[in-house]
């Protein structure tokens, strides 16, 4: 593994080995074992786009792992102001030993990849959030203690968290359905491919058949970033795509409930809801720290 552009280009043991090593990570951290597994390493952190966990996360990561992560906001790089991509990615790489990226075009991460020389991390794109699914991952697992015979049901908008679950899911052998009206589904290349896993994906508009048995259910808000101007569009055909009481009673009794976050209370997801769940959903915040520690160790140690 050079980089993490997406899920896809991983397979299910290289998925397992992360989620290991974070696990790993996250009990060392909690019994105050400090190790410098990236000493005097450096990350930099080019935000397109707003945030709060994965900047903290990260740059927080780094530091406990002995390394340096330096914030680099496209207000202030000459990238926002037209220099390359081509030219940006080989210039950082002559001072930096990795390169995390959030922005909008899944090309761009594809690009610092293909003309830097240091392994690239994709922090979000319109197309997919891997790290967040790594996170995800990790805390079904600790909730659930196995991956087998569950089903996750991902409730809205097929964006970037849908095209990430789904392919995040799939591999490590959960079943996956999908409750999005039409014109909203998941990326077509990713619905072709899901196809070679048979009755463990489904899609369909009825949010309650999807949530027949769900072990796990996802949701996400009705616009991304960077969808703002859509945002009434939206509002109107999403109107019912919520995780509510109801559509828990459709579930497994033990369900839990997993949100990226920032979530829009009284649209995706209730407040009811979301506070009864607040346990995992926090821990699964939580859970981006050690995993994105795995990732940073497995793509930048010596
Ligand atoms: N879930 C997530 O990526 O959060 P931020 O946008 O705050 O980084
Ligand atoms: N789909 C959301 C995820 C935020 C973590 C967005 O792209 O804005």
């Amino acid at each position: 593994m050079k980089h993490l552009l997406k899920l896809g280009d991983l397979s299910r043991e290289e998925i397992l080995g992360i989620l290991n090593l974070a696990d790993q990570l996250k009990f060392e951290r909690k019994n105050n074992i400090h190790k410098d597994y990236l000493k005097g390493k450096k990350l930099g952190m080019i935000f397109q786009k707003s945030s709060t966990r994965t900047r903290v996360s990260f740059e927080v990561g780094m530091y406990e792992l002995g390394g340096y992560a330096l914030f680099l906001s496209d207000r202030d790089l000459q990238l926002g102001r037209g220099e390359p991509v081509k030219d940006t990615a080989r210039v950082l790489s002559r001072y930096l030993d990795g390169l995390m990226i959030r922005t909008f075009a899944q090309s761009e991460v594809e690009d610092f990849a293909k003309y830097g020389s240091i392994p690239v991390i994709n922090a979000l794109t319109d197309y997919c959030h891997p790290c967040q699914v790594l996170a995800d991952l990790m805390t079904i697992r600790e909730y659930k203690g196995s991956f087998k015979g569950l089903k996750m049901c991902f409730v809205g908008d097929g964006n970037n968290m849908a095209n990430s679950l789904m392919v995040g899911a799939l591999k490590t052998g959960m079943k996956f359905s999908i409750a999005c009206p039409k014109g909203y589904e998941p990326d077509a290349a990713l619905l072709e491919w899901a196809k070679e896993y048979g009755d463990a994906f489904e899609m369909t508009t009825d949010v309650k058949k999807a949530a027949e048995g769900a072990d796990v259910f996802y949701t996400d808000v009705w616009a991304s970033m960077g969808q703002e101007e859509e945002k009434a569009q939206r509002e109107k055909a999403f109107r019912g795509y919520q995780i509510n009481a109801e559509v828990m009673a459709c579930g497994a009794k033990d369900a839990m409930v997993l949100h990226c976050l920032p979530a829009h209370r009284g649209e995706e997801i209730t407040e009811e809801v979301l506070e009864a769940h607040a346990g995992e959903i926090f821990d699964e915040a939580e859970n981006r720290l050690h995993a994105q520690k795995a990732v940073m160790c497995k793509l930048m140690r010596d």
